[in-house]
Parts: structure tokens; sequence; C-alpha cells
């Protein structure tokens, strides 16, 4: 079914953009240690891949909220689903989220994990869709810049869906839920 949404970018795009994020991270962050958070679940296979990209000495923690309902309208509304497993502070963090939207997932997280007293906090976003955002957050690191359109795959649901999918597509508008 998916096979017909068009493809953003392929795997293999993915794959060398996620590598050269990873050789980036290497270079900034030499001779320290550095954890990454991902953002569940859509962010978890960019992380399983990013973390393969990088040498530097890592570990990882995972951190849920909701703010996303079904299909393809945010409800503005974001909470904590599950907290992290292990103390941050003092440590790097990266945030690695899928999207950076209308910001207010990553703004909450972000304000959050400060609270924290961690010694560095950077974001790596494999899409950033600037045009969207309602809060002011940058990320530090962003896979790409994409105009206002609804994707799925590698990691990226519509309603729970298409997780699986291996490369980024868009969404067809009048798909039904
Ligand atoms: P924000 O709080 O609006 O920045 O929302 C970020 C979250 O919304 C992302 O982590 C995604 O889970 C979800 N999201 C935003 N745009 C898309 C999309 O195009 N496809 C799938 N999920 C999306
Ligand atoms: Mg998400």
């Amino acid at each position: 079914m998916h096979e017909n949404f068009p493809i953003l970018f392929s795997q293999e795009q993915i794959a060398q953009r996620v590598a050269e994020i990873g050789r980036q991270i290497d270079t900034d962050y030499a001779g320290e240690k550095i954890v990454l958070v991902g953002v569940l679940k859509g962010a978890a296979i960019f992380l399983a891949d990013l973390a393969r990209s990088i040498t530097v000495d890592n570990t990882f923690d995972f951190v849920a909220v909701s703010s996303y309902g079904k299909g393809q309208h945010t409800s503005g509304a974001v909470k904590l689903i599950k907290d992290l497993d292990q103390p941050i502070e003092g440590k790097n963090i990266i945030i690695v989220e899928d999207i950076l939207d209308t910001g207010l997932t990553l703004g909450f997280l972000r304000s959050l994990l400060e609270r924290h007293h961690p010694k560095s906090i950077r974001i790596a976003a494999l899409l950033d869709k600037p045009s969207r955002r309602l809060q002011k957050i940058d990320a530090d690191y962003v896979g790409f810049s994409i105009p206002n359109h609804f994707v799925i795959g590698y990691g990226m649901d519509y309603a729970e869906r298409f997780r699986n999918v291996p490369d980024i597509r868009l969404m067809p508008a009048d798909f039904p839920e």
C-alpha cells in the first residue's frame, strides 16, 4: 500500500546523511562521553542508526511523550509518559527526535531535561519543518529540512502505522483513517 506513497528520501540518502551527522558528533564530542536520549517511538530507528555511526563513548536512554493524537493533527498539549531511567546530571545529552515540527515537544523536553542539570544539551532531529514552528527552538543537528508535508517511514507513523517503511515517504492527504 505504501508502495504508492511518493518517496521523499531513499534509504541510501538517509544512510548517507545519518553517517554525516555521526561524524559531526564525533568531532564535536571528541574525548567526551554522551547520552543519546531517544524520543519514543518515532526516533527509535534514527537512534539505532545514528548510534552505530558514532564512535564517541555513549549510552542510550529513552523518554516518551504524547503530543500527537491519531492522524495528522496535533492536540498542542505535551505530557511525559516515560521518564529517563538514569540520572543525567553533569552529562552531555543529545536528544534524538524524528521530526522538529511545531517545536512544542522538544521545547517541553529540553526544559524538562535542563532541570536535571546536565553538562550540555543538544538536539538531533532527523527532519525539520521550520514553517510549522509555534515555539522558537532549533536543532543542533538536522538531517533534512522539509516543507509542510506529512511523512511516514523510518520510524515515523500515521496513526501508529508505517514506522517500518525503510524510506521516508509523503503521506497522501486523502488517505483514509
Ligand atoms: P511537535 O511537538 O509539533 O514539534 O511534534 C513533533 C512530533 O510530531 C514528532 O516527534 C512526530 O512524532 C510528530 N510529527 C510531526 N510531523 C510528523 C509527520 O510528518 N509524520 C509523522 N509524525 C509527525
Ligand atoms: Mg515523535
